[in-house]
């Protein structure tokens, strides 16, 4: 790869009186440091240059500019400063004209806005997105989008991150005119060239006056309530709504001043890390040695078998993403019941308006009901969702072994299930891979593609190919109990059932554990997911479980009175009348307290801070044991299951990040801390022991892989 220097990422051309300035920094003209000086000195040629009347500023590529670097984000800054580049554009004396094609994001955003005037094209999209990587626009956005746009409008944009159409940039303000087609370069020329030939001045966006401050003093008060109730720990929105104010409040540069104040804090918050970090990470998760290694097989059509919970939401997926599907089940009633689970989600959307009855019928007219597995003839890719059971899914892969076209891809939606003894019923485990969709899966991202030993290289970039069409993050996992994501569920959880058993109420670690980030706490979840699952698992697990390991029975005492949690009214919590927040039930607590007598446990106090550290002990010392054993391939798949399945809060960059960021030795000391009381739950992982020992983090093993 050739070096990035000025000239070479910024290109510069004449077109008469009109100065193009071109920026070309694939993949999507990110403003690093060669960028930001390439600007810089074209502003300065512009001004150097008689001839020139006008600069227009384009990106190449399908991007304007995507924002700042964020890779640089936490290194040594170098100038030229993005806030420096953008005044000297505004302060320029020939008018500078931003023609955007594409994604203007962040910086890219706040370039354009320090141009005088702005044009978008059909593909424009414009956004200050900083509030996703925990961070505020830090290069004059907080100060000119208000002056634009207006100050309640703009600090919405800032607070929800969102982007905004040509369209919707032109009626907001944010640009001044539309044009059709995709050549930015052309339509900005001839776009100078009128404002040339009007001899329109410079219109700088500093000197805009804010209408009505005390109105929009009153709408960030509004606002910054509304965050604060909101925003769940979350740094950077309360630090937009100051900067925000400070546009308002002060003049520009005083106010551009405490943007920066603003944005170096959020800059060197640890959110801003965890969230870069995921950003990164859900990029990465996609780069496996498969897909280096094999060409995608072709999927045009798709068939599901088994139309419960699971098949349904499946088959809406695919639907959603406009494939054909089949779905098959056991008989007339079976199948009756999985076409009323697929149309109920349809139904869901008319009601809401979202859907039109036309649409949905269109929509339907792709999915095929029936009871016969020849109808999966067709199909290019089986996904099967029948009982968790494996001599009922040997069953099935052998039927599909008999039916399916060959290079057909068949596909296993276990969730704990040996994917390959699945494979070894049929004559063709090169095609069996394991597709983990979570519930509901029309609406999780997350989707483990689980690799088994001799499924095929082109099956499995097919797997992550066919998640990228549903839109969902493909996590690559190796066959084990629960993969990735559930193996290591069940190792917290555990955690949490010895916390409940040694003293603090189930009510508690649930209140810690939210406080902690988590959207909800371990027995929430049981009782969301429905407490029978886990009770089924359990159960199945009993003849292979270490007779000395320590079983906590709290949660099957619960489950033999018939308490599964939301469904039946009751499981940890009471949900009286169909209430979808639980209460606390002091009848599971007196099961708590027997089950504590029964095996003479003295109850203790536990702190949220022990309780946390526990929870996140359990949960990084399996990930590290899913690690060493090739599970996953990095760290950071660890990190993707996580905030993409099981809520972890996004802005602490998943469990390994948070590990490396505590200190990869200070979770170590806790785990052998731990281990007195318990030495064979808590033994240590050998990875983590090593990295320690080596003074290595898991961020590491992710830049090695
Ligand atoms: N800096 C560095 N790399 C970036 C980047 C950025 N701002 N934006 C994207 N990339 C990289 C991605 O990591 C990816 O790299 P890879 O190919 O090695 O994995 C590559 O560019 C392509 O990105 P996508 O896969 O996301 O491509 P898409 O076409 O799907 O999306 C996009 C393009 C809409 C521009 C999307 O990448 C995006 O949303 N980027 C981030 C935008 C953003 O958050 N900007 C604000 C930055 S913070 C800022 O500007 C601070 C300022 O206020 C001072
Ligand atoms: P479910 O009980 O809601 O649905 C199973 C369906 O399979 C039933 O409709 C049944 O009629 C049908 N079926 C059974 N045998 C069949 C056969 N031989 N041919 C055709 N259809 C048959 O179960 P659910 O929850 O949808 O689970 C299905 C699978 O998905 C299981 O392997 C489960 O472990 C897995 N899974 C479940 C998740 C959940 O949250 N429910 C999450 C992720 C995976």
């Amino acid at each position: 790869m050739s070096e990035s220097t000025p000239d070479t990422v910024v290109r510069t051309r004449r077109d008469g009186p009109v100065l193009v300035v071109a920026i070309d920094h694939p993949p999507v003209n990110a403003l690093g440091q060669a960028v930001r000086a390439g600007l810089l000195a074209a502003i300065e040629q512009a001004g150097a240059d008689a001839a020139v009347q006008a600069l227009l500023i384009v990106g190449a590529g399908r991007t304007f500019i995507a924002g700042a670097d964020i890779r640089e984000f936490g290194k040594p800054p170098q100038p030229p400063a993005l806030p420096d580049v953008c005044n000297r554009i505004e302060a320029s004396g020939k008018i500078v004209i931003a023609a955007i094609h594409g994604p203007a994001l962040g910086g890219g955003l706040e370039v354009a806005l320090s141009a005088h005037y702005r044009l978008a094209l059909p593909g424009a999209r414009l956004g200050l997105p900083e509030v996703h990587l925990g961070l505020l626009p830090g290069a004059g956005g907080t100060q000119r989008a208000p002056r634009l746009m207006g100050v309640k409008a703009a600090a919405e944009l800032m607070l929800s991150g969102r982007h905004l159409s040509a369209q919707d940039a032109l009626a907001a303000g944010l640009v001044d005119r539309l044009a059709d087609g995709a050549d930015a370069t052309a339509a900005g020329i001839a776009f100078a060239s009128e404002l040339l030939a009007a001899q329109t001045p410079v219109r700088r966006t500093r000197d805009i006056a804010i209408a009505d401050r005390a109105a929009a003093l009153a709408a960030l008060d509004a606002l910054a309530a509304e965050t604060a109730r909101q925003s769940r720990g979350l740094f950077s929105p309360l630090r937009i709504v100051d900067a925000v104010r400070a546009a308002v409040e002060l003049p520009f540069d005083a106010g551009l001043a405490r943007e920066r104040a603003l944005f170096v804090e959020c800059l060197d918050s640890p959110q801003r890390a965890g969230l870069v970090h995921a950003f990164f990470a859900e990029r990465e998760v996609a780069k496996i040695p498969e897909a280096r290694a094999a060409a995608p097989r072709r999927v045009e059509r798709i068939a599901v078998v088994g139309g419960g919970t699971m098949g349904a939401g499946i088959a809406v997926a695919a639907l959603d993403a406009g494939l054909p599907v089949t779905m098959v089940e056991r008989d007339a009633e079976s199948i009756a019941r999985g076409r009323a689970n697929v149309a109920k989600v349809y139904d869901g959307l008319v009601a809401k308006g979202r859907l039109t009855a036309d649409g949905k019928a269109a929509v339907l007219a792709r999915y095929t009901p029936s009871t016969s597995y020849d109808d999966v003839r067709d199909a290019d890719l089986v996904i099967e969702a029948v009982f968790e059971d494996i001599e009922v899914k040997k069953a099935v892969f052998r039927e599909l072994d008999g039916v399916a076209k060959p290079g057909a891809v068949l596909a296993t939606n276990t969730s704990y299930l040996d994917i390959d003894a699945i494979a070894a019923a049929t004559a063709r485990p090169q095609d069996v891979i394991g597709l983990h969709f979570f519930s509901p899966a029309h609406i999780m991202k997350l989707l483990e593609i689980v690799v088994p030993a001799k499924v095929g290289a082109d099956v499995v970039a097919t797997a992550f190919e066919f998640a990228r069409r549903l839109r969902k993050t493909p996590v690559r996992a190796g066959v084990c109990d629960g993969f990735i994501g559930n193996r290591i569920l069940a190792v917290y959880k555990q955690a949490a059932d010895h916390l409940m058993e040694d003293g603090a109420s189930p009510y508690e670690i649930d209140e810690a554990v939210r406080g902690f980030g988590f959207a909800m706490g371990p027995f929430q979840v049981t009782d969301l997911a429905g407490g029978d699952i886990g009770w089924a698992t359990r159960k199945r697990r009993a003849a292979t479980r270490d007779p000395k390991a320590r079983y906590v029975e709290i949660a099957d005492r619960i489950c033999e009175r018939g308490w599964f949690g939301q469904k039946t009214g009751r499981g940890f919590y009471l949900y009286p009348n169909g209430a979808r927040t639980g209460q606390p039930d002091p009848e599971v607590l007196a099961i708590v307290d027997a089950e504590r007598a029964k095996k003479g446990i003295v109850p203790r106090r536990f702190s949220a801070d022990e309780i946390v550290r526990r929870y996140m002990a359990a949960m990084v010392n399996e990930g590290a044991r899913v690690l060493e054993e090739g599970i996953a391939l990095r760290p950071l798949d660890i990190d993707v299951t996580f905030l993409s399945g099981y809520g972890f809060p996004r802005w602490r960059g998943g469990p390994m990040k948070w590990a490396d960021m505590q200190g990869l030795d200070k979770v170590l000391a806790d785990i052998r801390a731990f281990a007195q009381e318990d030495p064979l739950f808590w033994q240590p992982a050998p990875l983590l022991e090593k990295l320690v020992a080596e003074g290595r983090s898991f961020d590491r093993l992710n830049r090695s892989a």
